[in-house]
């Protein structure tokens, strides 16, 4: 049988990719940040002085990348044509370029191959805007995962501290909202909530409950697969 896709939808700095790291450590499944990918395109074009304007540029950018991510002494790293761009990827102007960039169709529809490619064969934990909407509409797990802006501007002003960025939380309380806006409202592949994804808002659940909460809803759906292995709902 194959294993599930457990897809993890949400705005910025929700928690999606601690939780979606440790749901798949615990199930044995690979992980995939495909907002890392959006970023990576970003980086990219920021590199090569490509303006965001120009969409042709940009995708062609995107169609000739080598993305990986590799796993050294236990931590994922982004690797972008042999490059190792983990930390490069997480400054503010990569976030907000990042935004700008995954509104363009041909970026998305090149990620959006290597994503299915990647996810195919279920055991995998993907985390973004559109895995349960777009990407993987039949997964088998759909967690929308959120938190108030309040809280998401401080937990993203915290890890940008613990990469040596000096963060102010309003102002990234600002790049988030303005993230959040452009990325639901665009018209591919909106952020939004599949119908039938289950709704997890975090603000006052710990780290670990949520990522029960997500191993019980799998396990629940194995089960259920297991008892009726020909149903599909
Ligand atoms: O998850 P993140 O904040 O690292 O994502 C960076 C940007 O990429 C985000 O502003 C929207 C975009 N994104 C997307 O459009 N679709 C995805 N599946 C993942 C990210």
């Amino acid at each position: 049988m194959k294993r599930p896709i457990i897809a993890i939808d949400g705005p910025a700095a929700a928690g999606k990719s601690t939780v979606a790291k440790k749901v798949a450590e615990k199930l044995g499944y690979i992980y995939i940040d495909t907002g890392a990918m959006y970023r990576a395109v970003a980086w990219k074009a920021l590199k090569e002085n490509v303006p965001i304007t120009d969409h042709a540029r940009i995708t062609a950018l995107a169609n000739r990348m080598d993305i990986r991510f590799e796993k050294t002494n236990g931590e994922q790293r982004v690797i972008v044509d042999g490059e190792d761009v983990t930390e490069e990827i997480r400054t503010p102007e990569a976030s907000r370029l990042s935004s700008a960039v995954s509104a363009i169709k041909g970026v998305r529809k090149r990620l959006a191959e290597l994503q299915r490619k990647i996810g195919e064969t279920g055991g995998v934990v993907m985390e973004g805007r559109d895995i349960g909407t777009v990407i993987f509409p039949n997964a088998e797990v759909k967690v929308f995962l959120t938190a108030s802006a309040e809280e998401r501007a401080r937990r993203r002003a915290g890890q940008l501290r613990e990469i040596g960025i000096d963060a102010d939380v309003a102002e990234v309380a600002r790049e988030i909202s303005e993230r959040d806006l452009r990325d639901s409202s665009r018209s591919e592949a909106p952020l939004k909530q599949a119908p039938d994804a289950v709704l997890i808002e975090t603000d006052s659940l710990s780290i670990d409950e949520v990522v029960e909460k997500i191993i019980a809803l799998h396990n629940e759906r194995l089960a259920s697969q297991t008892a009726d292995p020909g149903s599909t709902t």
